[in-house]
C-alpha cells in the first residue's frame, strides 16, 4: 500500500508585541506550538511554523518616545531580542517576521478593501476622552481616576478594582492622562467599523462546528448570544501602524493588522523560498492551518478573524488551539518573588530542553492553566530525563565501547520487545496530533521504566564478570541501545538537541519515518554525555536574577495590562494637607477572605489601648495569605472617612507598595513601634 501523501500544514503562534522581554509566559505557547510542528515533520508532512512580532499601536510609540528612539528602531531591537530568545529556547521557526512590513501593509490594505466593497465596513463619528496636552485619544487604560461608586482612588479604566464597579472611565472623579497627567476631555472623531453582526450565522455555525476546543466555543457563544457588535478597526493619529488608503490621519487599529501579519509572514517566506503561496490561503484548497494561541486573545481568532476572511475571500483557520496560563508555583508571575522569569533570564541559568520537557510534561489540549513548580521542576526533569532515558543509553554505551567495538550485535535478540515499543509509536503519534503532551509523555516514560527493568533484570554488569556471557552482554546492551533510539525518536519534538546527539552518536536519523526494524551489525559513534542533572541552586539563581529590580515601563507593555506605577506624578501638596492625615501604627489581630471580593481582605486593626478596633478592606488578597498578616504591625489611615464597600464599611486604609496583584508590600515599622503610635 503507498504511503498517505504528506499533509501540507501551516502553523502560526500568537505574535510578540514589540514592545518588550519575552518571557515564559509566551514561551509556553511557543514550547507547545514548536513540539507540534517539530512532531509533524517526523511523520514525514510538510509542516511550516510561522511567526512575526506585533509591532503597531499605542504603548510601542509611547514607549520609543520615553526611550528617545523611533518606533522603527524600537521594533528593530525587540524583534533581534525575540529572534535570539526564540532560538535559545530551540524554537524552530520557518519565518519570523514583523507586521511593520512591505507584506503586511499591502495584506492589510487589500484586505481591507475586498471587506469595503463588500460592504462590511461602517463609518460614523464617536466621542472618546483625548488628551489635550499630548493631543492623543485615550485608551480606556490610558486614564486613571477615582471610582465613582467607592471613591477608591488610582483605579485605572472602566472598572473599580475595590467595588467591582464598571463604568465609562470619564466618568471617574477628577479623570487624569496616565500619559501627560493632564485632565482628558471628551472628543469626536470618525471611525470605521467592521460589521461582525453581518456575519453572525456564519460564526454561529463555525462555533458549532467543533472545530474550536469545547471550552473555548462556549465562551465565544457568550458573545454571538449577547448580539454581536461592530467592531472598530481605526484609530487616529498619532498612531504607529499602517495608514488606511484614502483616510489621511486614519489608522489601522493594531488588532486589524496583527493577524494578517500571519499572511505577510508567510508571504515574506514565500517570497524568499518559492514555496507556493495561494494554496495556503485560498478556499476549498487541501492545505491546513492551525493558529496556537493564548485563552486571553479568543475573540479576536474566533470572532473576528474568520469573519474577516470570509468578507476577503480567503480561507478559514482549519482549527485554533488555545492554551492557558502560566502559573509559577502556584500564583501568577510576580517580580518581587521573582517568578516572572524572562527567556533571557532562564537562557543564562538553565539548558532550555528542561523547560521544554517540563512543559510537555504538563501541557494537554485543554486551556487549563499550567503550572510550573520549581522543585516539581527539577525532581521530574532529573528523575524523567536524566535518571530514565538517558540512563538507559550511558549504562550500555560503556560496554559496547570497551568491549564490543562500539557496534550493535548482529542480529537483535529481543527483537518482539523492540518491535512492541516500535509498535506504541502509533497511540504516542495520535496523543501529540491531538496535543495531548502530556498523556504522551506518560507513555514514553512508561517504556524508558520497562527498558531500565529489562536492563536491572539482565544485569550486564554482572554477567561481564561471568566467562562465556560476552555475547550475552553484547546482546543486551544492543537491546538496551535499541530501546533507546525507539524513546529517543518520539521525545525527538521535546529535546530537539538531545536528539541531535542522540542522532551522532547512534548513526541514524531519529525521525518517525525511519523506525521500522531494529539496528543489528550498527556501528555507533562516540558517546557523548546527552543531558546533566539540575542542579537546584541554577533554579535559585535563576530567581534571585529575576528579583533584580526592573524599572517601571511609563507605558503598559500589552493592550491589556495596567500601567505601572510612575507613570504620572502625583500633584505638590502643602504641609498642611499633609498634616491632616492621621498615620497610626497598627496591628492586624484578624485577616479573612471576603465570600464574592476577588481582591480584598477584611482586616481588623488595633490601635492600642483604648481605642477602639477598626475593621478595614484592603485589596492585598494576591498578595498576602490572611494568615501571614496576623500580628504583623502596619501603617493605616486613622482619619479616613468611613466608606461603604460592598461588603460593609471600611474604617480606613492600610498602607501598601506595589504596582497592584501580587506585587503589594505592606508597609511595616521597624522593631519597637507599638499600636497606636502616631507617624510623623
Ligand atoms: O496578545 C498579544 O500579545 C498579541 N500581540 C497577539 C497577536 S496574535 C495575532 F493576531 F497577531
Ligand atoms: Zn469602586
Amino acid at each position: 500500500m503507498a504511503a498517505p501523501a504528506p499533509r501540507k500544514i501551516l502553523v502560526t503562534s500568537a505574535l510578540p508585541y514589540a514592545n518588550g522581554s519575552l518571557h515564559l509566559g509566551h514561551l509556553l505557547e511557543q514550547v507547545q506550538t514548536d513540539i507540534w510542528v517539530r512532531f509533524q515533520k517526523s511523520r514525514g508532512h510538510h509542516c511550516l511554523y510561522i511567526c512575526a512580532d506585533d509591532a503597531h499601536g499605542t504603548a510601542i510609540m509611547l514607549t520609543a518616545e520615553k526611550l528617545g528612539i523611533s518606533p522603527e528602531q524600537q521594533i528593530e531591537n525587540i524583534q533581534q531580542e525575540h529572534m535570539r530568545d526564540s532560538a535559545g529556547f530551540l524554537i524552530g521557526f520557518d519565518n519570523f517576521h514583523t507586521t511593520h512590513s512591505e507584506e503586511n501593509r499591502v495584506w492589510s490594505e487589500t484586505i481591507y478593501q475586498r471587506v469595503k466593497d463588500n460592504g462590511h465596513i461602517a463609518a460614523r463619528a464617536i466621542t472618546q476622552a483625548f488628551d489635550p496636552e499630548k493631543q492623543l485619544f485615550l485608551a480606556d487604560r490610558f486614564i486613571k481616576g477615582s471610582c465613582p461608586r467607592c471613591k477608591t482612588e488610582d483605579q485605572y479604566g472602566d472598572n473599580c478594582e475595590a467595588c467591582g464597579a464598571t463604568y465609562s472611565p470619564m466618568d471617574l472623579i477628577d479623570p487624569v492622562s496616565v500619559i501627560s497627567g493632564a485632565k482628558p476631555i471628551e472628543k469626536e472623531s470618525m471611525h470605521f467599523f467592521f460589521k461582525l453582526p453581518e456575519f453572525a450565522g456564519m460564526l454561529t455555525a463555525w462555533l458549532a462546528s467543533d472545530t474550536l476546543q469545547p471550552q473555548v466555543a462556549n465562551k465565544l457563544r457568550e458573545w454571538t448570544e449577547a448580539g454581536l457588535q461592530e467592531w472598530d478597526i481605526s484609530r487616529d493619529a498619532p498612531y504607529f501602524g499602517f495608514e488606511i488608503p484614502g483616510e489621511p490621519g486614519k489608522y489601522f487599529y493594531v488588532w486589524l493588522d496583527a493577524p494578517i501579519g500571519y499572511i505577510a509572514s508567510f508571504q515574506n517566506y514565500c517570497d524568499r523560498t518559492g514555496h507556493p503561496f495561494d494554496e495556503y490561503w485560498q478556499p476549498g484548497g487541501d492545505t491546513e492551518l492551525y493558529h496556537f494561541i493564548g485563552k486571553d486573545i479568543i475573540n479576536f481568532h474566533g470572532l473576528f478573524w474568520p469573519a474577516m476572511l470570509q468578507s476577503a475571500g480567503l480561507r478559514a483557520p482549519s482549527a485554533i488551539f488555545a492554551h492557558g496560563f502560566l502559573t509559577v508555583n502556584g500564583t501568577k508571575m510576580s517580580k518581587s518573588r521573582g517568578t516572572f522569569i524572562k527567556a533571557s533570564t532562564y537562557l543564562a541559568h538553565l539548558d532550555a530542553q528542561y523547560l521544554r520537557y517540563y512543559f510537555a510534561a504538563k501541557l494537554s489540549s485543554s486551556v487549563d492553566d499550567i503550572d510550573l513548580n520549581l522543585d516539581d521542576f527539577v525532581q521530574r526533569v532529573n528523575s524523567d530525563v536524566v535518571g530514565k532515558v538517558v540512563n538507559i543509553a550511558s549504562r550500555c554505551a560503556g560496554f559496547l565501547r570497551n568491549k564490543f567495538d562500539n557496534t550493535l550485535s548482529a542480529k537483535c535478540a529481543e527483537q518482539s520487545l523492540v518491535e512492541s515499543f516500535i509498535a506504541s509509536g502509533e497511540a504516542i503519534a495520535e496523543l501529540y496530533e491531538e496535543r495531548e503532551f502530556n498523556k504522551a509523555i506518560r507513555e514514553i516514560i512508561a517504556l524508558a521504566d520497562r527498558a531500565n527493568q529489562y536492563i536491572d533484570e539482565k544485569k550486564p554488569w554482572a554477567l561481564a564478570k561471568q566467562a562465556g556471557s560476552e555475547q550475552e552482554v553484547h546482546d543486551v546492551c544492543s537491546v538496551g541501545i535499541n530501546l533507546f533510539r525507539v524513546l529517543m525518536t518520539y521525545l525527538k519534538p521535546v529535546l530537539p538537541a538531545m536528539a541531535e546527539k542522540s542522532e551522532t552518536y547512534l548513526q541514524c536519523s531519529l525521525d518517525w519515518t525511519a523506525l521500522q526494524a531494529p539496528l543489528a551489525a550498527h556501528a555507533l559513534d562516540t558517546f557523548q554525555p546527552l543531558m546533566t542533572r539540575i542542579d537546584p541552586k541554577q533554579v535559585t539563581a535563576m530567581v534571585e536574577a529575576s528579583k533584580e529590580t526592573q524599572p517601571a515601563a511609563a507605558v503598559p507593555d500589552s493592550g491589556r495590562d495596567k500601567p505601572a506605577p510612575g507613570a504620572a506624578t502625583a500633584d505638590t501638596i502643602d504641609f498642611n494637607d499633609f498634616a491632616r492625615i492621621d498615620l497610626r501604627i497598627a496591628e492586624i489581630v484578624a485577616a479573612e477572605h471576603v465570600e464574592g471580593a476577588d481582591k480584598l481582605l477584611r482586616l481588623t486593626l488595633d490601635l492600642g489601648e483604648g481605642a477602639a478596633r477598626k475593621q478595614v478592606f484592603s485589596g492585598i488578597k494576591s498578595a498576602y495569605q490572611p494568615q501571614d498578616l496576623v500580628g504583623k504591625l502596619t501603617v493605616m489611615v486613622a482619619n479616613l472617612a468611613p466608606r461603604k464597600m460592598r461588603f460593609g464599611v471600611s474604617e480606613g486604609m492600610v498602607l501598601a507598595a506595589g504596582p497592584g496583584d501580587t506585587e503589594l508590600f505592606l508597609l511595616e515599622p521597624d522593631a519597637g513601634a507599638k499600636p497606636g503610635m502616631q507617624v510623623k
